[in-house]
């Protein structure tokens, strides 16, 4: 997904809930089988994600994409997960020629399925600049490298690979859930996720919940935290594609009139470069949540967000110069593209640009195109909206959010040295928005430790350690089995969500 890797970043949605979710764990306590793997299977594991990086299953643009690649895959997880292929309780089906969907019947109908989510295709990866060829799938020092690793095939091939080993143990789920491997999440998902989903509301389904890739459990991102916390993203921002143009009768360069098309259009967008988005810093529930994240940082910046009474400007205004911080707390306006001119002594007729706005959950598209109107002023500048799509809404985390309580019981459970699971919104985008008509409760979280130098999705050298990905695999082990429990609510709790 583009620009996911901002989503760990963003502690700005809600509260942390401390409180202990009650869990009925009887079910299953008898029957629970322990993630432990034995040496034969831990190497078969690793040698399964190298083969899925070896395959160039790259989305090159909005229309091309290697097919030979994708059908490759598909036969690829056939062949290494013969066991989630022949389960009778699995159906298997292809969704737009090369996405996956898994349906996992459960035994108890009683509970509401759940689905996960993961991408296949990757951004392309040339050459230049990678210690070891991008899709090689080598392993140096620990590391796994190559385009895809953390983008998204560990997701993919973990879920997987978690599913089989959970087979080969006899396991039987009692809770159903889908699985839904999109091929173009990099390219908008149009033909992968957005067709599963159609599929998935054609049948009545209901999800109960569904996770997705989009942020992590991160070690060292923020100044002076002192043990790894795990963000699970609640929220991803909105965008808008928006086109600003200016006609004129075309004239001569030899006596140019006051103002030109392009003087205009560049005033416009000085304007809007001048002028940014209101910070949303004071909105939502930030400042409870820094406040609650106080005690995990050390001296000066616990003390600076235990007294953001005092300190909130100053945080604000810290928060605005780093620019991927200044994305979490206000819509960004990116000029991508500037068209003008036609011949050097004409003066053109038309001039257009295309900005991209990434809009913050606290606005809509309809506020965002009304401010950026307001900040042009400008009638001779029209506006075209080409794509847009508001944020998606915050998921629920209260102590009945079934989706977010199993992610944090698993994390707590997988890792010990987390101290805090935080809710946070994604500046990037992934196919779970497509999902929205399904679900009140969509999760972004990757179940794999980063530290600063593994950051580096869609860039050269992307990597995960060969114990990151074997944490993941427990981790949806795990997770699996945890589904399986019943929630049982806190008696006095105000919010019931009809999940
Ligand atoms: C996992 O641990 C249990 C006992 O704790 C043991 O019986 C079993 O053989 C182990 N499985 C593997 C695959 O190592
Ligand atoms: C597409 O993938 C196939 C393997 O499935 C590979 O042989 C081929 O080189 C790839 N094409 C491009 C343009 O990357
Ligand atoms: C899927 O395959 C059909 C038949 O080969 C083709 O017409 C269609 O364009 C393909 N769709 C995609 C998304 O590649
Ligand atoms: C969501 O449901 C509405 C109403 O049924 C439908 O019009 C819309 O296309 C659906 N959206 C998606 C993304 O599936
Ligand atoms: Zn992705």
């Amino acid at each position: 997904m583009a620009l996911w890797y901002l989503c760990v970043l963003l502690l700005n949605v809600a509260t942390i809930s401390r409180s202990q979710v009650l869990w009925n764990t009887q079910l299953r306590d008898t029957s629970r089988i322990p993630s432990n793997f034995s040496r034969q299977e831990r190497m078969a594991t690793i040698e399964a994600l190298k083969g899925a990086i070896q395959i160039p299953t790259v989305s090159f643009s909005h229309e091309k994409s290697n097919t030979t690649a994708l059908a490759e895959f598909g036969e690829y997880i056939q062949r290494v997960f013969p066991t989630v292929f022949h389960t009778s309780f699995i159906k298997h089906e292809v969704v737009g020629n090369y996405s996956h969907l898994f349906t996992v019947q459960g035994s108890d109908p009683s509970l509401q399925p759940y689905l996960l989510l993961a991408h296949i295709d990757v951004v392309p990866a040339p050459e230049e600049g990678w210690e070891v060829p991008p899709f090689s799938g080598q392993e140096r020092d620990g590391f796994i490298y190559g385009r895809g690793t953390l983008d998204n095939k560990n997701s993919v091939m973990a879920i997987l690979q978690a599913l089989e080993l959970l087979l080969l143990r006899n396991y039987t789920p009692q809770r159903s859930f889908f699985i839904a491997l999109g091929h173009d999440e990099e390219i908008s998902g149009t033909d992968g996720a957005q067709k599963i989903s159609a599929l998935l509301q054609s049948r009545g389904v209901r999800l109960a919940f569904a996770v997705d890739e989009g942020s992590f459990v991160v070690d060292n991102f923020l100044p002076s935290l002192k043990k790894p916390i795990a963000i699970i993203a609640v929220s991803e921002k909105g965008a808008m594609d928006l086109m600003l143009r200016v006609n004129m009768t075309p004239g001569h360069s030899s006596a140019p009139p006051k103002e030109t098309t392009i003087s205009i259009l560049s005033a416009a967008i000085n304007q809007l470069q001048q002028n940014p988005m209101p910070n949303m810093f004071g909105r939502g529930q930030v400042k409870t949540m820094l406040q609650q994240l106080a005690g995990e940082f050390s001296s000066p910046i616990n003390i600076v967000l235990r007294n953001l009474w005092l300190f909130q400007p100053f945080v604000s205004r810290f928060l605005e110069k780093n620019p991927i911080t200044n994305a979490m707390i206000r819509t960004t306006v990116a000029p991508t593209v500037f068209q003008a001119g036609i011949k050097v002594n004409v003066i053109p007729p038309v001039a257009q640009a295309i900005i991209n706005f990434r809009i913050h959950p606290a606005q809509t598209v309809h506020e965002v195109l009304e401010l950026t109107k307001n900040i042009v002023a400008d009638d001779r500048v029209q506006f075209h909206v080409l794509r847009a799509f508001d944020p998606s809404p915050v998921s629920p985390t209260d102590d009945q959010a079934l989706g977010y309580q199993l992610l944090r019981h698993t994390i707590h459970a997988v890792f010990p040295e987390v101290s805090v699971v935080a809710p946070g919104t994604c500046i990037g985008n992934t196919d779970s928005r497509h999902y929205l008509n399904l679900t009140r409760g969509i999760y972004l979280f990757n179940p794999v430790l980063l530290k600063p130098a593994d950051f580096r999705i869609h860039g050269v050298n992307e990597r995960i350690s060969v114990q990151a990905y074997e944490t993941q695999v427990k981790f949806i082990f795990e997770f699996i089995q945890n589904a399986d429990m019943e929630l049982v609510g806190m008696p006095d709790s105000p919010h019931q969500h009809d999940l």
